[in-house]
């Protein structure tokens, strides 16, 4: 069954961390489980001197996915690792039991400013994974399989699952689909989607139509049930992430950058990272 495109989250632009502009989805009910956040960074220019990230905080019980399109961010956590993300490059990270990391813009972008764009997902973890160790998977874009079609007209870069017969490099805790998709006017693709997952549509360039219904710039498509999508792009083309995966069903506790189940396992991540033991 094809799925349809259900109904439209619009998006609102916030202030996140230290001032970092981002067009996030103004609701992120049940229905968007198993994703917590959707947070496209930018597109913004900074002038020199006038980035901005997030420094050192803590996370539990959950994953952030970071995915640079533009500019470049520095990244170091607790574990000790370090790394640089530039244009096309994801970062996989899977808090766990506990990271605290800072991400921020990297020095030449401080110094000397420019144009900054990405995503950062939360996807969330089920109850039995939440206190797993702590696990990083950073891949340069060269790594990240990209495939476009026969005619040339569909791009898809797919960083988890599957799409135009590629399959992603990136090992995700429960299975995630995580395509980057661009489609020249008028162009048609049909995507094959587990039945009984979640699966939303974000539209960050043009327009794609979906049996029959737009989504444009800056929405938040969510599907219907069913084991297929068709999208076509309209007249400007389209760009847009597909994002899937399995409905948890679980309760969610949440507070800032701790997602657990219960307000008990809250109390606990505040103090453990009060007293040091969380990372
Ligand atoms: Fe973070």
């Amino acid at each position: 069954m094809k799925r349809t495109l259900e109904s439209i989250v619009p998006t609102n632009t916030v202030l996140e961390g230290g001032g970092f502009k981002v067009r996030r989805p103004a609701a992120m009910g049940r229905l968007m489980s198993p994703f917590l956040l959707l947070d496209e960074m930018g597109p913004v220019v900074y002038a020199p001197g006038e980035a901005v990230g997030a420094p050192s905080h803590p996370h539990r019980g959950f994953e952030t996915v970071t995915y640079l399109l533009a500019g470049g961010m520095q990244h170091a956590d607790s574990a000790g690792n370090s790394g640089d993300l530039n244009p096309g490059d994801v970062q996989w990270m899977t808090a766990g039991r506990g990271v605290i990391h800072s991400e921020l813009p990297q020095d030449h972008m401080m110094e000397h400013g420019g144009k900054m764009h990405g995503f950062q997902i939360w996807v969330n973890l089920p109850a039995k994974d939440k206190m797993m160790p702590p696990r990083y998977q950073d891949i340069p874009s060269k790594d990240i399989p990209e495939a476009t079609s026969e005619d040339g007209t569909v791009w898809a870069k797919v960083i988890a699952g599957e799409a135009l017969g590629t399959s992603a490099v990136i090992d995700t805790v429960i299975p995630i689909t995580y395509i980057h998709m661009k489609m020249q006017p008028g162009a048609t693709y049909a995507h094959a989607c587990e039945a009984d997952h979640n699966v939303m549509v974000y539209t960050f360039g043009g327009s794609v139509a979906i049996e029959g219904r737009s989504l444009h710039d800056g929405g938040l498509g969510l599907l219907s049930p069913g084991d297929s999508v068709e999208l076509t792009a309209e007249e400007d083309g389209a760009e847009f992430l597909i994002l899937g995966g399995p409905e948890l069903d679980e309760p969610i506790a949440r507070y800032g950058p701790f997602v657990m189940n219960t307000r008990q396992e809250i109390y606990q991540a505040v103090e453990d990272y009060n007293n040091g033991t969380l990372a």
